[in-house]
């Protein structure tokens, strides 16, 4: 079977290295094996409030990551999602076959509708339309952390009832979801995910942090009582977390990781923890500062949307048949 891949990070909030663990360092390594797509869903972003200068400088920057990370644009398609239509058309078709009920399952919904006196129905809807980002492209495969494995499971029912009722029409798509750095959690609790949306500075490292800040929050990050640098998630979350992320950064499989420091204190290990992430980071960075505003970022961005429009409206046209809507 031909192999495809589509995936893509909100450009909702500075990107952390959660977003590179879980996703951005598999979209670079699936680059070679499969036909790719990688897009920016601004659409997923605005179903909460939005500065909207801050919106446009975050898709861009978005973007930006993904070739400064290692995707080549020649090769696979780098697109905003805003920028092929078919995406929302799509969407609504799927909701006819989405049930309210379905979607009230949904964990994210859930945690992001929880005690607010009123969220956007956009909220409510949002995996209809992550499905049908994922269908539009007929992806085979779909490379995401472990907090987006629900909303693939309701993309691959969505497939299934719409082919069962209208006939074979998409790629049921499996979810790409890695043992190691699929779900970093914050550096003050490995109970929670790491995330933007902590209040605590230091719980999370940003793509673009400098070295220095990169090595305080690494010092800050708690640890275990026992003093083994040894990968144990029931007994040893908090540095359990730390080597998922030396593993992460460094390339290299846990074990050769608990082998180098057997021995050695916490304190060590975070330090060459922090060099790690900074030596992988610092490279990136810099391309991410030549490339964010320029006007090749804006071509390699309209070169993707027609690549992508090419294959979304094939798909789109198929659907709309199948459901019985005139095309011509
Ligand atoms: P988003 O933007 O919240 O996150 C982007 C990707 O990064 C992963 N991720 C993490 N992985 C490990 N540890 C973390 N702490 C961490 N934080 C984030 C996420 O699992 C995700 O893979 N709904 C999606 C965006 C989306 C999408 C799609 C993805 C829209 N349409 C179609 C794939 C296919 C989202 O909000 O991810």
């Amino acid at each position: 079977m031909n192999k495809q891949i589509l995936s893509g990070i909100k450009p909702s909030g500075d990107l952390n290295i959660g977003g590179y663990g879980g996703a951005l360092s598999q979209f670079v390594q699936y680059q070679h094996d499969f036909e790719c797509f990688f897009f920016v869903p601004d659409l997923h972003a605005i179903t909460v409030p939005q500065d909207p200068q801050q919106l446009a400088r975050r898709t861009r920057e978005i973007a930006a990551f993904y070739i400064a990370a290692g995707i080549d644009p020649t090769k696979s398609a780098i697109f905003l999602q805003s920028q092929v239509p078919a995406h929302t058309e799509l969407a609504w078709l799927l909701e006819t076959q989405a049930s309210f009920g379905e979607l009230g399952r949904m964990t994210q919904f859930k945690d992001k509708s929880n005690g607010k006196e009123s969220v956007s129905s956009a909220l409510f809807t949002y995996p209809v339309l992550m499905a049908a980002d994922i269908l539009l492209y007929q992806a085979t495969h779909v490379p995401v952390g472990e907090d987006q494995k629900q909303h693939l499971e309701l993309t691959r029912n969505l497939a299934e009832r719409f082919n069962h009722r209208f006939g074979e029409t998409f790629v049921v798509p499996e979810p790409l979801i890695q043992d190691i750095g699929s779900r970093i959690m914050g550096l003050d609790d490995p109970t929670k995910k790491m995330s933007k949306s902590n209040p605590n500075l230091s719980s999370y490292v940003l793509m673009l942090d400098p070295p220095d800040t990169i090595r305080k929050k690494f010092a800050r990050a708690v640890t275990d009582s026992e003093s083994s640098v040894r990968c144990d998630w029931d007994t040893k979350p908090a540095v359990s977390n730390l080597i998922e992320i030396y593993s992460v950064f460094a390339n290299e499989p846990v074990e050769i990781i608990e082998k180098r420091y057997a021995g050695e204190g916490y304190g060590t290990f975070k330090k060459d923890l922090a060099e790690v992430v900074v030596d992988k980071l610092v490279p990136i960075q810099e391309k991410f500062k030549e490339i964010v505003d320029s006007r090749e970022l804006d071509d390699i961005l309209k070169r993707g949307a027609q690549k992508a429009s090419e294959k979304a409206y094939d798909t789109l046209k198929r659907a709309k048949q199948a459901m019985g809507l005139v095309t011509f």
